[in-house]
């Protein structure tokens, strides 16, 4: 069985437009029996800021306060695939999700001490993003509203080793938005997609 790290960044929980649409994958993903998937929704948890005291860069652990962000390194160290849904928030990825990926960077990457450059922790394992923003298509992609929060994630995660197998823009989310049938059907394809991998 494949570990499933789903991280839900919207405040709606289940009930908002990023909550249907994991919803759904998560039910593509149950049907195939091939996946143990764990949800852990960032609104809910206790995660001050990072101090940026850079100490953990060093000691390779945050020892700033105890709170759900080591709770979350324990849950990333063991999937195999991250799932991260997010709801657009200034044309970027929000705040919760940022506070505790501040805060993990060393779970995330290492230092080489010879050349500087960043070794991913996570090499191999693979990933699924998915944005939901308000602004309609095609303004959302011409003044990258979730295509900015998603290039945002996506350049973080591909530091760390992730291989990118789906990322999926849901434009136009005004109140009592549901998914329609080609959104619906992109989430199954990703499904297909991370069952096949
Ligand atoms: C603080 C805040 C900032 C937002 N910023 C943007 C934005 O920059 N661009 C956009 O298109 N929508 C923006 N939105 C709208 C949300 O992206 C949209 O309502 C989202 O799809 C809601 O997802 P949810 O139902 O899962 O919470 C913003 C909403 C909030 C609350």
């Amino acid at each position: 069985m494949k570990k499933v790290l789903v991280v839900n960044a919207s405040p709606h929980k289940s009930e908002g437009v990023v909550g249907e649409a994991l919803g759904l994958l998560i039910e593509n993903l149950k049907a195939s029996r091939c996946f143990e998937i764990e949800v852990f929704y960032t609104q809910q948890q206790d995660v001050a800021p990072c101090t940026g005291c850079m100490s953990c860069r060093v000691c390779g652990s945050c020892n700033y306060r105890q709170d759900d962000s080591q709770v979350f390194v324990a849950k990333l160290q063991n999937c195999d695939i991250l799932i991260i849904g997010m709801p657009t928030y200034w044309a970027n990825m929000p705040g919760t999700l940022k506070v505790l990926i501040d805060r993990i960077v060393y779970a995330l990457i290492r230092k080489d001490e010879k050349c500087m450059i960043p070794v991913p922790l996570h090499k191999g394992k693979k990933m699924v993003v998915i944005t939901t923003c308000s602004t309609p298509k095609p303004l959302n992609f011409l003044f990258r509203q979730s295509a900015g929060a998603l290039s945002a994630v996506k350049r973080i995660f591909k530091i760390c080793g992730f291989r990118i197998c789906g990322t999926l823009q849901i434009a136009g989310t005004c109140r009592g938005y549901v998914l329609n049938d080609r959104m619906r059907k992109k989430i199954s394809c990703i499904a297909g997609k991370l069952l096949r991998s």
